[in-house]
Formats: structure tokens, sequence, C-alpha cells
């Protein structure tokens, strides 16, 4: 994820490869990543600790005691310490920092490489406005971005930074339908994508609830209506709204606060 939004933001030409120090956990992994972008980087966290106002935390929630304790006592309140990781609550990392440094905890998801990205922020205890106006500066490049309760994160976690990975599957899906129609497979896909992109872009857009939209699709007696029927007798709903609500329950799993 920290290589997307690096990608992401040297699209939108959002940063300068100077500014960037990136660290992996293995050497060719770094190479390569610091090659592609023209970045310095290293397997070396403290050097990346002490390189820039902005630390972006993106390893394993597993990994991120580990790292704490590594960087800690380098970190001081003149930095923002910006983490993407799921589970892992603002104060799980302000209670292993030695020092009280500002935290903005972020969510983002994998289309932010396209800059069609969704982020959501929200401050810890040590974070002012300005903390958090800078994280949506950083992640506004990369799509929307929302600012949010904390308590809301892990519902975030499951519904859009998981939530590509289910859609995917819905135009995968949907294209072999078209295929089942006798469409060639790479219009059935472009067809099944761009329609998912345009939905999408209509509910934000026209700010209108999607289920007026739906209706105005849905001619009386037409082709649509028998289409619908099946999603609902399928229990494309239930299933959907089921997705998410697992995947935000194992969100708020990965780590402990303890
Ligand atoms: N994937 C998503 O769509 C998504 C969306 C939002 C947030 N996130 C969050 O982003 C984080 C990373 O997820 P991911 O999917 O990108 O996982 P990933 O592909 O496993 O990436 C983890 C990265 O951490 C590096 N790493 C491991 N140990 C390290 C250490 N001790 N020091 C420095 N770097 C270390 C790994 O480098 P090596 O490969 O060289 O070991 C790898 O580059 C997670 O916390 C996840 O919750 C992911």
């Amino acid at each position: 994820m920290g290589r997307t939004l690096i990608g992401g933001w040297f699209d939108a030409g959002a940063v300068a490869a100077e500014s960037i120090f990136a660290t992996a956990g293995h050497e060719e992994r770094i190479a390569h990543v610091a090659d592609r972008f023209g970045i310095q980087g290293a397997v070396d966290n403290r050097r990346a600790a002490e390189f820039g106002d902005i630390v972006l935390l993106a390893v394993k929630p597993q990994t991120a005691g580990h790292v704490l304790q590594e960087i800690g006592d380098l970190l001081h309140s003149g930095q923002v310490l910006v983490s993407i990781l799921a589970s892992v609550s603002t104060s799980y990392i302000e209670d292993r920092l030695p020092v009280q440094i500002p935290v903005v905890r972020a969510m983002p998801n994998t289309p932010s490489r396209v800059a069609a990205g969704m982020t959501a922020l929200c401050p810890g205890r040590f974070a002012s406005s300005e903390h958090v106006e800078l994280a949506e500066r950083l992640f506004r490049p990369l799509g929307r971005t929302v600012v949010a309760d904390e308590k809301h994160m892990d519902a975030i976690t499951g519904l859009s930074a998981s939530g590509p990975a289910f859609l995917y599957i819905v135009i995968e899906a949907l294209a072999d339908g078209g295929v089942k129609a006798g469409l060639p497979r790479k219009m059935a896909i472009e067809l099944a994508a761009q329609t998912c992109l345009g939905a999408g872009k209509m509910v934000i857009d026209t700010g209108r609830h999607p289920a007026l939209l739906k209706d105005e699709v849905t001619t009386p007696a037409g082709c649509t209506v028998d289409g619908i029927l099946r999603l609902e007798e399928g229990g494309l709903r239930v299933t959907l709204i089921k997705a998410i609500i697992e995947a935000a329950a194992r969100a708020g799993e990965l780590v402990s606060d303890e």
C-alpha cells in the first residue's frame, strides 16, 4: 500500500522525488521501489524516521509495535505520524511512543493509485486541526478525503478499504454475464468497469440517493426490473451487507489495544 500511495503521489505530481525516503523489510523490495520512482530508500527505519516532517507508517498492523519501538526515540513533536494501518488505534501508537507526537490515522484504498481513492482521516490525542489539514492535503491528490470519528475507522476499513476487492468481483461477474450473453471478454470487462465507475460518479456528483438513480434506469415492464428480480432472489443486498460487517469486524481484531 505504501508503494501504491507513492505511485499515486508521483502520477498526481504531488510530491518531489527528493522529498521521500522509503523503507521496507527486504533490501530487494526497497531497491526496486527506489529505482522505480527515483526516491531514496533503504532497509533503515531509523533513517526514515529522522528524514522528514511527515512519517508515514504502512507496515502490517502486527508489525506496528516493533517498528514504533525501533523509531520512537527519534520522533519529535514537530513531526506528524500518519498511520494507514488497519485496526491500530491512535492511542495504541501514542502509548508506545516516549514523547507526545501528533498522530493522524488514515484509511486509504488502492484506487488512490489512479487518483480515485477514498481516504478517511481521524486525529489522535495530540493532533490539531492543522495536522488533520496537512493529512488532507497529503491524501487529496489521490482522490477524496473525509474526516471521521475514530470509532468508525473499522467500519470504514471494511467498506472503503476492503471495498475495491468486493467490487472487482462484481465487475468480473458482470463481465461474465456479458460474455454469457455473447460479448467478447475484453469488451465485457470495459463495459462492466465503466458502468461501475459511472454509477459511482452519478451518486457522488448528483448527491442523489442511489435508490432514486436506480429507479430512473428501471423502466416499467422493461428489462432492468427483470435483472433486479434476479439480484434480489440471489440475495445480493444481504450478501454485500454481510461482507462489510464481516470485514469491519475483522478489522477490529487484527491488533488489540492491550
Ligand atoms: N492493501 C490495502 O488495500 C490497504 C488499504 C489501506 C490500508 N492498508 C494497510 O496498509 C498496511 C500494509 O498493507 P499491505 O497490503 O501493503 O501489506 P504488505 O504488502 O504486506 O506490505 C507491508 C510492507 O511492510 C514492509 N515491512 C515489513 N516489515 C517491515 C519493517 N520491520 N520495517 C519496515 N518495513 C517493513 C514490507 O516490506 P517487505 O515486503 O520487504 O518485507 C512491505 O513493503 C497494513 O497495515 C494495512 O492495514 C492496506
